[in-house]
């Protein structure tokens, strides 16, 4: 396998600003060697460059909707130019807005070879929110709504006409922050989540299996990480955090487990903020965490 890095330094997206130098963080702390100790090719594309953060307040319920665009415009094209090379896109970011351009562009290539998806979004927050319902105006809360076709045509039209994923194509994992309204608009359509206590009650292992299940060897998976997934105390190097996360070990489990599934076709790691971390530490962690995800094991299991 060829890994692509694609670097989005954005922070339009954000409430925080600082989330633009979560690239470079995250190529200090060793990406590039750490998957090529697992075996694969890596080629670092660099940085994608787009508009500066003017750090304005919402406009008809969103902050920066043109800037947001703009860098999840280039993002697609660059993630689908690396997916028709046959390469495993892993973004750098950057917010999590940047999960409607690439996953936008995943879905487009999927409808276009005729495999199916499954997104996995690790995250302490549902990102289901539209402009209606969001009480910050941040498009980093909003990515999965507009993938799922409720948001700007800017945002939700970047694949096409048609909405770029559906609500049963996703299963999130590690939820514990979701918004009033948000927290409606989830259960109306349907999303599958395993919230914080999922994991307590059923374990990590039992919430993999389950939002693992079903996939075969059509299926496409894409693995959006947010790094504010992860608890506090060993990830404070993000601008929201929410206490009550996964700890070290069931987040390695879970990476574990997804690289078993042996499915993973492309990544997003966001919400890197360096500006916020202590020492790099939380890029490093997300370092350990992708060596599990790519095949790293303690002993030689497979
Ligand atoms: N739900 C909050 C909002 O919409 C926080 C979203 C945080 N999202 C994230 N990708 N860190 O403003
Ligand atoms: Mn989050
Ligand atoms: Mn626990
Ligand atoms: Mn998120």
């Amino acid at each position: 396998t060829t890994a692509a890095l694609i670097g989005v330094p954005t922070d339009v997206g954000a409430g925080v600003r600082g989330a633009s130098m979560g690239p470079e963080a995250l190529r200090v702390a060793g990406l590039q060697t750490a998957l090529e100790h697992q075996g694969l090719r890596v080629i670092d594309t660099g940085n994608l460059s787009g508009p500066a953060n003017p750090c304005l307040p919402p406009q008809d319920g969103y902050r920066h909707l043109a800037e947001n665009i703009a860098w999840n415009r280039s993002l697609y094209d660059a993630t689908l130019a690396q997916l028709r090379l046959g390469h495993l896109p892993i973004m750098l970011g950057g917010d999590h807005c940047l999960a409607i351009g690439s996953i936008s562009a995943v879905a487009r290539h999927c409808r276009d070879t005729g495999r199916k998806l499954r997104v996995l979004w690790l995250d302490a927050h549902a990102d289901f929110n539209t402009s209606a319902l969001t009480p910050s105006g941040n498009v980093h809360g909003m990515p999965v709504a507009c993938l799922c076709g409720f948001g700007p045509d800017g945002l939700t039209t970047l694949a096409g006409a048609a909405p770029a994923i559906a609500p049963h194509e996703v299963r999130q994992i590690g939820i514990r922050s979701v918004d009033a309204g948000e927290k409606r608009f989830v259960h109306e359509q349907g999303l599958d989540v395993y919230d914080m206590r999922a994991i307590d009650e059923l374990g990590m292992r039992a919430v993999m299996e389950r939002a693992l299940d079903g996939m075969d060897d059509s299926t496409h998976l894409h693995v959006s990480f947010d790094v504010d997934f992860l608890d506090p105390s060993m990830a404070p190097g993000v601008g929201t955090t929410v206490r009550g996360g996964p700890d070290y070990r069931e987040a390695h489990l879970c990476m574990e487990m997804i690289h078993g599934s042996g499915r993973l076709g492309s990544l997003d790691i966001v919400e890197l903020n360096p500006a916020l971390d202590v020492r790099n530490q939380t890029a490093e962690v997300a370092v350990d965490l992708v060596e599990s995800l790519f095949g790293k094991s303690t002993l030689m299991r497979r």
